[in-house]
């Protein structure tokens, strides 16, 4: 089984999960659950990022330590991707002893092939940002992000020689061309690099929050340095070689394109002067944006509250996953995340699209068919559904279909493969309603027509487990099989022709009763 290693960010503490970290977290479950079909010994993670000045102010703020406040956001985190049913292998928090173990080693590394020394660090600090900011970045005096003033500090500290590996970095970039991507965010790294590369601090002394510095106990490290390490800490570094090689040598990193400075630059350098390989590849997608949007009374009906008053135009941090999975079901949130955002670019979110993505695509299409060929199987055929057709032209339809969203998978595409889907399931309704199986005599007619329309249903299952994990196997259930069919292995098990026939189709509750909002 070929490994495959992937990875999200791991997320600040100082936040609840929302509506931005679960488009992440969403699309790289997707990616993972699709990447096993395949037959791939995947192993996904996601986690915490919990050390930094940030997530002291956050806990001061709340009147705790640290370690408590620590625990119980990364605790909320557990919870929401567990109820979002993210499928992650490792779950990684920065202030485990596992953690702290790996960083050391490969920053001890790197310091003893000379890449960190000691110097005075003066400039302009973002507590939010944990980044320092040059005169000419900021606006109006103020931090770009966050519109918050900057502290200027002054520390001895550790840097990392980063103007070093400008040059290394260009040549690893030219040497592997889908290095990152999409090619658009490769060249925004490039840009960054030929722009010029200064060394970094890497340490700091004025907190104690962090993973001690192994040869200087007054540092601790800057958290970017540490959160970074995570990938390696998760991959096994340190431990059984072959296990650790066999992991990162398939690591792919999905990001936001906030951080891309982070991983396209820092990380390959930082990787280079421990003479450890870089990722594999890293995408970097877009941002989910509230296009404006104010808190509406739908959107507090279903749970949505922000802290503000109602007037107040909504950020993705005022948006719960949580909220949005009790309002629409867990497998819808997912389908709207992975289906209206294609990877890569901006998006929006809205309420709107999601009510219109779940009636057109999730009610009328794909909860129609089910319940058409339910009611029809036990009308005409005594609930017993029949066998396909294999010469069925839908089912060249199926082939082509499985293959392009088999393709947009590796691509990162999860909207196109499902849009790819849903064109199956498009096909096998407009069969229904050419043949009107309904209108016709119990006999070989019909049971032709149904078959294939089943055999669509459990080919359609088969592609939908990485989007909609619980519906995929309720559907399976529904049409007869046995199993989930999560553990089908894709392509092979979705070529046309496998619905046995013979077995009891049930014809339950709509899977997805319509919605008037
Ligand atoms: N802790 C760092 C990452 C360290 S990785 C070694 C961090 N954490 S974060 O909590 O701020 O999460 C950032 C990530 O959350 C983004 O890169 C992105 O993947 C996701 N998103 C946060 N808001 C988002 C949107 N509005 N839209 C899409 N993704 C968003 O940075």
């Amino acid at each position: 089984m070929p490994p495959y290693y992937l990875t999200t960010p791991i997320y600040y503490v100082n936040d609840a999960p929302h509506i931005g970290t679960a488009y992440t977290t969403v699309n790289a479950d997707a990616l993972a659950r699709w990447h096993r079909m395949l037959g791939d010994d995947v192993t996904f993670m996601t986690g915490t990022d919990e050390h930094g000045a940030k997530i002291v102010e956050a806990a001061e703020a709340n009147g705790t330590t640290p370690q408590e406040w620590t625990d119980r956001t990364a605790a909320r985190f557990v919870e929401a991707w567990d109820r979002l049913d993210i499928s992650y292998d490792d779950f990684i928090r920065t202030t485990e002893p596992r953690h702290h173990t790996v960083v050391q080693q490969f920053l001890q590394k790197v310091y003893d092939n000379g890449y960190i020394e000691l110097g005075v660090y003066r400039g302009l600090y973002c507590v939010a940002c944990e980044d320092y900011y040059t005169e000419e970045q900021l606006i109006d005096g103020k931090c770009p992000v966050h519109g918050r003033a900057v502290v200027e500090m002054q520390e001895e500290n550790y840097f990392f020689t980063l103007s070093k590996f400008e040059q290394p970095l260009l040549e690893y970039y030219e040497a592997h061309p889908d290095f990152v991507r999409p090619a658009s965010k490769r060249n925004e790294a490039l840009g960054f690099i030929r722009g010029g590369l200064r060394d970094v601090s890497i340490t700091r002394t004025s907190f104690q929050w962090g993973v001690p510095v192994p040869w200087d106990s007054a540092h601790v490290f800057y958290v970017w340095y540490d959160a970074l390490i995570n990938y390696l800490t998760v991959a096994g570094y340190g431990g059984d070689p072959d296990v650790f090689a066999a992991r990162w040598s398939a690591a792919h990193h999905l990001i936001g394109k906030d951080i891309l400075k982070f991983h396209c630059v820092w990380w390959p350098a930082m990787c280079l002067a421990a003479g450890l390989e870089p990722p594999a590849e890293i995408f970097v997608h877009g941002y989910l944006l509230l296009g404006g949007q104010k808190l509406g009374k739908t959107m507090i009906a279903a749970g949505v509250t922000g802290t503000g008053a109602e007037a107040r135009t909504l950020k993705p941090g005022d948006v719960s996953p949580l909220a949005l999975a009790d309002e629409f079901g867990v497998d819808p949130l997912r389908y709207h995340l992975l289906r209206d955002v294609p990877l890569g670019a901006d998006g929006d979110f809205s309420f709107e699209g999601i009510v219109a993505r779940y009636n057109s695509d999730l009610a009328n299409n794909l909860g129609n068919l089910l319940s058409r060929v339910a009611t029809v199987v036990g009308s005409k055929c005594g609930g017993v559904g029949p066998a396909c057709d294999a010469e069925a032209s839908l089912g060249a339809v199926a082939a082509e279909v499985v293959a392009a969203t088999a393709h947009a998978w590796a691509n990162w595409a999860p909207h196109e493969a499902l849009e790819h889907t849903w064109r199956l399931i498009g096909a096998a309704n407009a069969e229904l309603e050419a043949a009107e199986p309904w209108k016709m005599e119990p006999g070989p007619a019909v049971d032709q027509v149904l078959g294939n329309a089943l055999e669509v249903l459990r080919i359609v299952s088969m592609l939908i487990v990485p989007a909609m994990p619980t519906t995929a196997a309720e559907v399976w259930r529904r049409i007869g099989l046995e199993g989930d069919p999560a553990n089908a292995r894709v392509p092979g098990e979705a070529a046309w022709g496998g619905y046995p026939g013979g077995v009891p189709v049930t014809k339950g509750d709509p899977l997805f009763p319509r919605r008037k909002d």
